[in-house]
């Protein structure tokens, strides 16, 4: 009997078990009518087909299912296994990542498929975090929208780009909080914020895995990296994490949860330890919290060689101790390092692990392989029909456009000398556009662009030309964005010279934000300041854009310009939405997702701040402050410009008292009092004035996007229930007291309307 026979026997063999198994379901089922749910039919047909698999699998087959390697197409880590191939064509491999396109997935399934006794599909996991081939604004950017919607719309497209070139597990989203920007990775996030942390977090996951993971647009989501990555002490990627429970439950770990109460499907550890104990053998994590208090059902899969990082934090001793740990602790799926491929069975054989264990962990991998589909047709994913229709197509890249013109975030607009015209929008006029972010394509992508590439795109300067008009712009560089070279200044100068105005567009290469990029100085680097000044000097209307991937410290650079636009790394559509904006064609809205410093000391800096026994006064000396620099950040969180104005009226609370099982109605009204129609991000906070345990001064509890046109006004309502009140309280439990709390409701954190209401306990 030749081998492909064989395997079409044992494949029979299987799919008869699996179906004999489905019909003893369904014939009880119709015994026992109460069993309605499509979704528990569904599951139980699964949990079904899981059992029969497993009962015919070997002990490596099923280490094999949780060994996940990457594939050469695209390097994300270090070290490279250049046998994943025959790992995978050996049945001891259950995904690979890293690899993309029909072509390649195609080749992989095939051989998990054809050349395995049991034919098991392989899972093709990639980061795709902001976009496959279309790429969209960096999550950081795509917060800055506090459009939830648009968002999960977002998530949904890359989701549809990455599903039609083979890929069906997608390693996002982040949830990792930030308070620190010299984190390269703060870039990868929602921001500072856990209640708009969490609004993203569970968008995205509803934009990836969709209502139904069995379609051929749909894929697994992971959640990442759990948890507390984003708190590396100095901000240095990698580095430990020393936080608080207090801190981790009430502003590190609700996005997290809100992605797991989203229903994702899978979660990554953190290369980082919490509480002393790795991620990724971190009981508490992995079990207590995730599985046992959260109920999370489906696998956790470690970081990239996060398994064998034990040696190095010290807490193994060698491969088979951090397999133990690891595995134990509730890390199912082993990336990258081997440990469990070469372990797993030692510790089955010594007693140390027990079969059963080992099958709870890949039954769960194979239901989300059920889950998908993947045993139905293996190469559902890999349809180059769709691979061609559907990637970068008009309208993705329509979407990209109104996502990345919303995500700009418009942080300076002063008013001309002598006019009562503010210097944006810029009307046609000789433009002399200077720096070396102006002439760029892939820089504007940022970091994890998949397949994006500079295919089809603009450059700013591109972009400028086709909307001012070839003759009306100049370009020249300037200078570079590192480096000390000011030869390109006097050309600069030059050109400047002849301008009306002069837009410069400074920041950060891709490079310099992402994993492994955090930085100890978060300025403008290279001469891009110094360049800034010389132009200063001639006395022309200077306009600013940021592309960077983190908070700077620009205070100089804001007072040396007239205008500043943060884009951040703003995607495909970049260059045309930087001049939707400028232009006026579109009225920007973006809001601030993270407080940017007015100096690195005073990082980590944050609005949800706690109050302190000794409270900012300037007349105090003993009082909590710098000898050197102002409390307050440089832009607060929630903070952005529109060309309009907004005036917040009328705040109102229903109720100046409120029971615990009852709701607050707060509504407020907005005029738009400038000369522009524009959208305005209202948004709601909240203030505990006493609690059993001390309270951030202010905290995040919705927001509304709304569009008013010029000279109306608004009404905008939100509801508040206690238990968003929620906190850790003295008796370490969850809750809210009775008592006194302030409402702000405004256009950023700083600057609102103020209310007080009291929640009493029941009587
Ligand atoms: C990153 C993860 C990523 C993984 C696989 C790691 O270095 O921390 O976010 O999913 O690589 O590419």
């Amino acid at each position: 009997m030749n081998k492909r026979s064989t395997i079409r026997i044992k494949n029979l063999l299987m799919i008869s078990l699996v179906i004999f198994c489905t019909s003893c379901f369904r014939a009880n089922d119709t015994e026992n009518t109460e069993v309605k749910s499509g979704d528990f039919f569904k599951e139980s047909q699964i949990k079904l087909k899981v059992d029969s698999l497993l009962a015919l699998m070997t002990i490596d087959e099923k280490i094999g299912q949780l060994v996940l390697y990457s594939s050469t197409l695209d390097v994300t880590g270090p070290s490279i296994n250049e046998d994943y191939l025959l790992a995978v064509t050996s049945g001891m491999c259950g995904g690979i990542f890293n690899a993309f396109t029909v072509e390649y997935t195609t080749q992989l399934q095939k051989a998990a498929v054809e050349q395995t006794r049991l034919g098991i599909p392989l899972f093709i996991g990639y980061d795709v975090i902001h976009g496959y081939k279309t790429i969209f604004p960096t999550p950081i950017a795509g917060a800055s929208t506090w459009d939830v919607e648009m968002v999960e719309k977002a998530s949904r497209i890359a989701a549809t780009e990455a599903t039609a070139a083979g890929i069906n597990w997608i390693f996002a989203p982040i949830a990792d909080i930030s308070r620190d920007p010299r984190w390269g990775r703060i870039t990868e996030g929602s921001g500072e914020d856990p209640y708009l942390g969490s609004c993203m977090v569970a968008a995205k996951v509803r934009g990836i895995q969709g209502n139904d993971l069995s379609l051929e647009n749909t894929a697994l989501a992971c959640l990442k990296h759990f948890a507390g990555y984003g708190a590396p002490v100095a901000g240095r990627d990698y580095n430990t994490v020393e936080i608080s429970m207090k801190v981790l439950i009430e502003e590190y770990l609700p996005p997290y949860k809100a992605a797991i109460d989203a229903g994702v499907a899978t979660v990554m550890t953190s290369f980082s330890d919490l509480f002393g104990v790795p991620a990724t053998c971190n009981n508490y994590l992995l079990t207590e919290l995730l599985r046992e208090q959260w109920g999370f059902n489906g696998f956790v899969v470690s970081d990239y060689e996060s398994v064998m990082h034990l040696l190095n934090h010290g807490v193994a001793v060698n491969e088979i101790e951090a397999t133990e740990r690891s595995f134990t602790a509730g890390l199912d799926m082993d990336m990258q390092s081997g440990f469990y491929e070469r372990n797993l069975k030692t510790l089955i054989n010594e007693g140390k692990i027990s079969e059963n264990t080992l099958d709870i962990s890949v039954g769960k991998i194979l239901e989300m392989k059920f889950s998908l589909g993947l045993f139905d047709d293996p190469y559902k994913y890999c349809n180059s029909d769709r691979e061609r229709s559907e990637i970068l197509s008009s309208g993705h890249l329509k979407f990209a456009r109104e996502m990345a013109k919303r995500s700009l975030v418009l942080l300076k607009n002063a008013s001309l000398s002598g006019q009562d015209n503010n210097i944006l929008p810029l009307k046609k006029q000789k433009i002399a556009l200077i720096g070396p972010l102006a002439n760029e394509k892939r820089q504007l992508l940022g970091s994890w662009i998949c397949e994006g590439n500079e295919e089809g795109m603009l450059s700013i300067y591109d972009a400028f030309k086709e909307e001012y008009g070839l003759g009306n712009v100049t370009f020249t560089k300037g200078c570079e964005i590192k480096g000390t070279d000011k030869s390109g200044f006097s050309e600069a100068i030059q050109k400047a010279k002849q301008a009306d105005v002069i837009v410069m567009v400074l920041g950060e290469s891709f490079e310099m934000a992402g994993e492994a990029a955090s930085r100890s100085s978060i300025n403008l680097p290279g001469e891009q300041t110094e360049l800034l000044k010389e132009l200063k000097a001639l006395a022309k209307p200077i306009v600013t854009v940021l592309i960077n991937g983190r908070p700077l410290t620009i205070a100089k650079e804001v007072e040396l310009s007239d205008a500043v636009i943060e884009a951040w790394h703003p995607g495909t559509e970049g260059a045309h939405a930087i001049v939707d904006v400028i232009s006026g064609k579109y009225n920007p809205s973006g809001k601030l997702p993270v407080s940017f410093p007015r100096n690195i000391g005073q990082v980590p800096i944050y609005y949800n701040y706690k109050t302190t026994g000794r409270p900012f006064n300037e007349d105090d000396k003993y009082t909590t402050k710098y000898l050197d620099v102002e409390n307050t950040p440089l832009f607060p969180f929630g903070y952005g410009l529109s060309y309009s104005t907004f005036e917040y009226s009328n705040l109102k609370l229903a109720r100046s008292v409120i029971k615990m099982d009852e709701s607050l109605k707060i509504s407020v009204n907005v005029k738009n009092t400038g000369r522009y129609d524009g959208e305005e991000i209202v948004q709601l906070y909240t203030r505990d004035m006493v609690g059993s345990t001390t309270r951030p001064v202010k905290e995040l509890k919705g927001f509304k996007k709304v569009f008013i046109k010029k000279g109306e006004e608004t009404s905008v309502t939100f509801s508040l229930k206690p238990e968003q009140l929620f906190y850790l309280k003295s008796d370490q439990k969850w809750g809210v007291e009775e008592g006194e709390f302030k409402v702000f409701v405004g256009s950023n954190s700083t600057d609102f309307l103020s209310e007080s209401f009291w929640i009493v306990n029941q009587n």
